[in-house]
C-alpha cells in the first residue's frame, strides 16, 4: 500500500513511525515532512499542505493509495474533498465536517441544537451589540475567536476591558464567542470514524500551558499523557454514552459523518461532562503518545476505514502507559530562534524510548531547529511513573542552543 502523509509536526513523525511497522506497506511519502520524517519516508518538503491542487497532483502521480492528513487548515480547505473527487483515498473530513473545528460558531449552534451538554454561549458579529453585552458581565467568561488560531483564540477573563479588547481584535476579521467559565478538570477522546460507525482509541491529553503547574502563556501543548490517570472507566462510559453516542447520532442526522479522527475536548464539571471543542484530527502532542499504544497495523486499519469496514476490527490498545514531554526552542511560544544546529546520538530504535521531531529539517548542513516545538521525547512504561521516567531520561540526549521543558509533565498522575 501507498501511502502519503500530509503535515510537518510530531503528530506525522509518530503517524510516519507507525504506517513505516507495516508489512503492508509499499512506499510512503510525507509532505513536507521533518528532518524525523526523512529517515522512514521520502519528504517532498517543496509542497506544502495549503497547495491543495499540489498535494493531488502529487498523490495521483505517485499512484498513492491513502492520503492521511494530520493538521487541521488543510482540512478546513477541502483537501479532503479535493482527494476524493480525484478519486483518491483520505482519512479526514470534508470541508463542510471540518468547520467543527474550523467555526466554533458552526459547532455550538451544531451542540445547542441537538441538545448536547457545552458550556452557554453568546455570538457576535458587530462591535456594537458584544460592546453591550459584555458591559453587563460580571465574574470570569471565556471569549473565543470563532475561526482557527492555532491555539491562540481563547481569553479566559473577569475584566472587561481585557474581553473588549480581545474582542475588537478578533472581530476585525472573524466571529466571536462569549462563554460561561466552565469549573472542572479537562479530558480528551479521540475516536476514529469510517463514516458509518465509530469506535474509541486510547485516550490522551495534553499540558496546554507553557508554565509549570498550568501557569503561562497557552501553547499547541508542552506534554501529554495515554491513558489519562484521572479518566476512570466509570467516567469513561458516561461521556461514551451522554456525549459521543449523541454526538455520532446528531453527526449522521446532518450528513457530517466522515472517515477519519474525532477529537472531543471535554470539561467535567460537578453536572458532568460538557464539549468544549472539537478537533476534527489528532492532537499534537497526543498523537505521540497515542499511536504508540495502538497495536493495529495502521494500513490495515486505515483501510478499512477507508471503505468503511471500521466493524470488522478491533482496536488493540497496548497496557502501557505513554508519556511525552516537548522540547521547545528559547522564547516559544512567542517569536523564538529557528536554523540552530541540533546534536542527537539517539536513534529512535529503542522499543521504549521514541523521540518525535517536531520542528527539525535535515539537510546538508545536518539536522537543525525550524519550529518552535521541536521535539517529543516519548517513553512508555508499566505504569505512568515509568513512562515519565523514561521520556525524561531523552531529554539529555538532545541538544541545541536554549532549549526549555517543562518539568513538571506528569507531576499531577497521582494527586489530580
Ligand atoms: P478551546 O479551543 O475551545 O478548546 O479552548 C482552549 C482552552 O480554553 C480549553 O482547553 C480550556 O482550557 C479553556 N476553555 C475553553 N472554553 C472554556 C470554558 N467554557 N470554561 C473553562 N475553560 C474553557
Ligand atoms: N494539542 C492540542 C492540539 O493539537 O490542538
Amino acid at each position: 500500500m501507498k501511502v502519503l502523509i500530509v503535515g510537518s509536526g510530531g503528530r506525522e513523525h509518530a503517524l510516519a513511525w507507525k504506517f513505516s511497522q507495516s508489512k503492508r506497506l509499499d512506499g510512503l511519502w510525507v509532505i513536507p515532512g521533518n528532518g524525523g520524517t526523512k529517515s522512514l519516508a521520502q519528504n517532498l518538503p517543496d509542497l506544502q499542505p495549503n497547495d491543495t491542487a499540489g498535494m493531488v497532483r502529487a498523490a495521483r502521480e505517485l499512484g498513492i493509495e491513502l492520503v492521511f492528513i494530520g493538521p487541521e487548515v488543510p482540512l478546513a480547505a477541502g483537501l479532503v474533498d479535493a482527494l476524493n473527487q480525484a478519486g483518491v483515498a483520505a482519512i479526514g473530513p470534508h470541508k463542510e465536517a471540518a468547520q467543527l473545528e474550523s467555526s466554533k460558531i458552526f459547532t455550538k449552534e451544531f451542540l445547542l441544537k441537538h441538545g448536547i451538554p457545552t458550556a452557554q454561549a453568546h455570538t457576535f458579529s458587530d462591535r456594537k451589540s458584544f460592546d453591550d453585552f459584555v458591559r453587563t458581565l460580571e465574574g470570569l467568561w471565556v471569549v473565543k475567536k470563532s475561526g482557527l488560531a492555532a491555539g491562540k483564540g481563547v481569553l479566559e477573563s473577569d475584566k472587561q476591558e481585557e474581553i473588549l479588547a480581545f474582542g475588537h481584535h478578533a472581530l476585525k476579521d472573524d466571529s466571536v464567542v462569549v462563554e460561561e467559565f466552565l469549573e472542572g478538570y479537562e479530558v480528551s477522546i479521540f475516536t476514529l470514524s469510517d463514516g458509518k460507525t465509530y469506535k474509541l482509541l486510547p485516550a490522551a491529553t495534553d499540558y496546554k500551558k507553557a508554565g509549570v503547574a498550568n501557569t503561562g502563556p497557552n501553547t499547541g501543548g508542552m506534554g501529554a499523557i495515554s491513558p489519562v490517570p484521572w479518566l476512570s472507566k466509570a467516567l469513561l462510559a458516561q461521556i461514551d454514552n451522554d456525549l459521543v453516542k449523541p454526538v455520532f447520532k446528531a453527526l449522521e442526522a446532518e450528513g457530517l459523518m466522515y472517515k477519519g479522527i474525532l477529537y472531543f475536548g471535554l470539561m467535567i464539571t460537578t453536572k458532568g461532562p460538557k464539549i468544549l471543542e472539537f478537533n476534527v484530527r489528532f492532537g499534537d502532542p497526543e498523537a505521540q503518545v497515542l499511536i504508540p499504544r495502538i497495536q493495529n497495523d495502521f494500513c490495515t486499519l486505515f483501510e478499512a476505514v477507508a471503505q468503511g469496514r471500521l466493524s470488522e476490527h478491533e482496536i488493540i490498545v497496548s497496557d502501557q502507559a505513554a508519556l511525552g514531554v516537548v522540547l521547545a526552542a528559547e522564547g516559544y511560544p512567542n517569536a523564538y530562534k529557528k536554523d540552530l544546529p541540533v546534536t542527537t546520538s539517539f536513534s529512535n530504535h529503542e522499543a521504549d524510548r521514541l523521540l518525535f521531531h517536531s520542528g527539525t529539517k535535515l539537510g546538508a548542513e545536518g539536522l537543525r531547529t525550524s519550529g518552535g516545538r521541536v521535539f517529543t521525547c516519548v517513553g512508555l512504561g508499566a505504569d505512568p511513573l515509568e513512562a515519565r521516567e523514561k521520556a525524561y531520561s531523552i531529554i539529555d540526549e538532545v541538544r541545541f542552543d536554549g532549549a526549555w521543558y517543562r518539568q513538571d509533565i506528569g507531576a499531577n498522575i497521582y494527586n489530580h
